[in-house]
């Protein structure tokens, strides 16, 4: 599908958390804004959504490891980070913070994050105790620093069955926030 937006490709990184499944609704949402989305999925997000249901909303085969999509000379990660114009990790774990903080490329979403050179929107999602934990804030700090675009988590709801701050943000405002990039 044409579009009008400059971003016109975005790599959407999903790890392994409870709310992985909202990021299903926000690839297709962004599918039907005229957008190319290519998943990222890390072997954890894998226990949460299963690729068929990206293949299935964006049409795109969806990438779990650096050593799929290899078209010699790239790996995944390198395929993925040239292919697309945005990169969105939703929901990125604490683990996931922790990685990209650090440089670290053990998965095919700190890979891919490492190896993209443009926008960088990061929404956490975790426990509370692991939100407001120094380690994942020192780790956020330096992201911030690093230039992504950090969409802090609400206060709410938490699957652990609590309320706190580590709920993703709303979906809705995380599409209108990508959009909004998109469109400048
Ligand atoms: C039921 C369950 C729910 C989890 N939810 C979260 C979560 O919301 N956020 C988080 O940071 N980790 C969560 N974890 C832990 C991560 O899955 C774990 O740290 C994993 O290694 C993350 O890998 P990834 O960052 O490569 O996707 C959860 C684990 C389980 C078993």
């Amino acid at each position: 599908m044409s579009t009008s937006l400059s971003v016109k490709s975005i790599c959407l990184g999903v790890t392994g958390g409870v709310a992985a499944y909202k990021a299903a609704h926000l690839a297709s949402r962004l599918t039907q804004k005229g957008i190319e989305v290519h998943v990222a999925l890390t072997k954890a997000g894998s226990n949460f959504i299963g690729s068929p249901t990206f293949l299935a909303l964006t049409g795109n085969p969806v990438t779990e490891s650096v050593f799929e999509g290899v078209r010699a000379p790239y790996g995944g990660h390198i395929e993925l980070a040239s292919r697309c114009d945005l990169l969105a990790i939703v929901p990125a774990t604490a683990d996931f913070l922790a990685s990209a903080a650090h440089g670290k490329a053990d998965c095919i979403a700190s890979a891919t994050y490492l190896a993209f050179q443009g926008p960088v929107y990061i929404a956490p999602a975790m426990n509370s105790a692991m939100w407001s934990h120094p380690a994942t804030q020192r780790n956020v700090q330096t992201l911030k620093q690093d230039g992504t675009h950090l969409l802090e988590p609400d206060n709410g709801w938490l699957s652990c069955r609590q309320t706190g701050t580590g709920r993703l943000k709303d979906i809705d405002d995380i599409l209108e926030i990508l959009i909004q990039a998109a469109n400048s």
